[in-house]
């Protein structure tokens, strides 16, 4: 296995024993960088690259983050900031390289510009005025005409973390597509159960034949698990197995482990990739426009609202209560409403909500059933945790293995108060349905078939092309490779106070619950996602 020195840009990099002065060698830097940048010194602890087009500092700034990871930052003109990945280059100066073997594949060989440009890269925000600053830039996934892999050497393995998501199979079966047909990788294993399975369990070993119909299943052909992260265990068993591609489909807990390795394989000096495929089915991770999974649970929520709603329309005063995933970010239930049209009231952890007296939901309920004789509530499983454990007069700190708050049943407890509070005004039929862990354990649609295909082909380019330590995604419709503290520092939720949830009041005419003394700052912004933010 190769291994890297950090090395001041005076000395030649030749031994094998990691330097723990950690200084940076740049000068493989530029070439990445592309033409436009033309020289660089040292000032301060940045490194300036000089813009030959712009005639002006482009600034690259090496930050430390809480994990202790480089943060590669570029500035440019007019405001321009690239928030870089790590590439072998920057600690491998002398790595070899090898041509795309894409170069001789019949299919890629005749595409006009398939390989990205290296000075592409993807705006984060792209609603700007005439006189916005450019702003944050990720770098364009892709393929590269050159790699830092001979396909024979390559040992790669993939392993599944974290809660179920439909499209967790097809993003498996096109890692092990895209290795094999694009690359010419013979060697892919999967990893047993999660994280742990790294130290705990035996590799299954990965090829064509295995994963041929994998997407049509539901869950993972890995197996999962939550917890389990022993960094020492974990990189101990990448060592010893050879393995020299790692490809980490996870949640935000599990893309901070996969931040953890990162490091621990950067700081052992081996030349190992890690990517990360972000995987959440409440599309709560930030930057991306969407995760995979997502649309699928949209458009699964679809079959218990309709259910919920023939229950609710067939007797008097009928409620139907559909109770959807969504722990902190109400994002499924805000999607699965509005597609649905039959929804008369939409609960999410963002909006905060009262049950008694004026402008609550027991006057809005009602007025509906008044109204129409039914109404159709969902609510998402994170909303109104705040009044349960009131309620119940019980903390909510409890935590499962990943560190996610375990969270009460808000769909019972919300329909026992219904019914108590009409219990005297009037005959209620209130149907509670739970469709969650059958939403998330359908295979994916064909969207987020399309979408599994491409993230897996962006994390196999990116891996092959040298880039290391980061998460593929889309935003603005581009694929991107997102260094993993920038998805990790927080969640995506929805803005109360953003255009996309003033619709969903206006689509079913709910209250807004805000009372006046509520202090909702408005987002000027449009919020830092990019998700879904139309
Ligand atoms: O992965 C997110 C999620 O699906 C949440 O919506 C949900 O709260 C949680 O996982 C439940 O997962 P589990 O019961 O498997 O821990």
């Amino acid at each position: 296995m190769d291994s890297f020195t950090f090395r001041s840009p005076s000395k030649q990099s030749t031994s094998s024993e990691p330097d723990h002065h950690q200084h940076h060698q740049f000068g493989s830097l530029i070439p990445r960088l592309g033409k436009k940048y033309r020289s660089l010194s040292f000032d301060s602890g940045l490194l300036l690259i000089v813009n030959q087009r712009f005639e002006s500092p482009t600034r690259l700034v090496m930050a430390t983050s809480a994990l202790n990871s480089d943060r590669k930052i570029v500035t440019g003109p007019a405001g321009y900031i690239l928030e870089d990945v790590p590439h072998f280059s920057d600690y491998f100066p002398n790595a070899r390289t090898y041509p795309n073997p894409l170069q001789n594949n019949a299919a890629y060989s005749v595409v006009k510009q398939y390989f990205v440009d290296e000075d592409d890269t993807v705006p984060q925000k792209i609603v700007v005025h005439p006189d916005s600053p450019r702003g944050t830039h990720f770098r364009r996934a892709g393929p590269r005409q050159r790699v830092y892999f001979d396909s024979d050497d390559v040992v790669a393995c993939i392993v599944t973390c974290g809660g179920l998501c439909p499209g967790l199979n097809t993003v498996i079966r096109e890692i092990v597509c895209g290795l094999s047909y694009m690359y010419g990788v013979k060697k892919i294993l999967g990893i047993d159960g999660g994280y742990r399975g790294f130290y705990a369990r035996n590799t299954i070993d990965l090829d064509l034949k295995t994963v041929n119909d994998i997407h049509k299943r539901g869950g993972t052909i890995l197996g999962t698990s939550r917890g389990g992260h022993d960094t020492t265990k974990i990189v101990d068993s990448i060592q010893d197995r050879g393995i020299n591609q790692v490809y980490i489909i996870g949640g935000d807990g599990t893309q901070k482990g996969a931040a953890v390795i990162f490091e621990e394989i950067r700081r052992r000096g081996l030349k190992v990739a890690v990517a990360g495929i972000p995987k959440t089915i409440d599309n709560d991770i930030p930057i991306i426009d969407r995760s995979f999974g997502f649309d699928t649970a949209v458009e699964e929520a679809q079959r218990a609202i309709n259910a919920a709603h023939v229950e609710a329309t067939s007797f008097e005063n009928g409620i139907g209560l559909v109770k959807l995933m969504g722990r902190y970010s109400g994002f499924i239930a805000m999607y699965a409403t509005l597609a649905s049209r039959d929804v008369d009231c939409c609960l999410i952890p963002e909006s905060p909500f009262y049950l008694e007296g004026k402008g609550g939901l027991f006057e809005f309920i009602g007025k509906r059933l008044k109204e129409s004789g039914h109404m159709v509530i969902v609510i998402a499983e994170g909303a109104g945790q705040d009044l349960l454990s009131e309620s119940n007069e019980q903390s909510t700190t409890l935590k499962d293995a990943s560190g996610n708050k375990l969270l009460q049943d808000v769909g019972l407890w919300i329909s026992q108060r219904i019914k108590d509070h009409f219990a005297k005004k009037m005959t209620l039929n209130l149907k509670y349905i739970d469709p969650t862990y059958m939403i998330r354990a359908v295979p994916s649609n064909a969207s987020d078939n399309v979408c599994c295909t491409l993230l897996a082909q962006s994390a196999v380019h990116g891996v092959m092309a040298g880039y290391n330590g980061f998460t593929v995604g889309l935003v603005n419709g581009r694929h991107t490779y997102i260094p993993f503290y920038r998805i990790t520092e927080k969640q995506n939720k929805v803005v109360i106070t953003d255009r996309m949830w003033a619709r969903l009041l206006s689509s079913t005419n709910q209250p807004s619950f805000m009372k006046h003394d509520d202090n909702h700052e408005p987002n000027h912004s449009g919020g830092e996602a990019g998700a879904m933010n139309w």
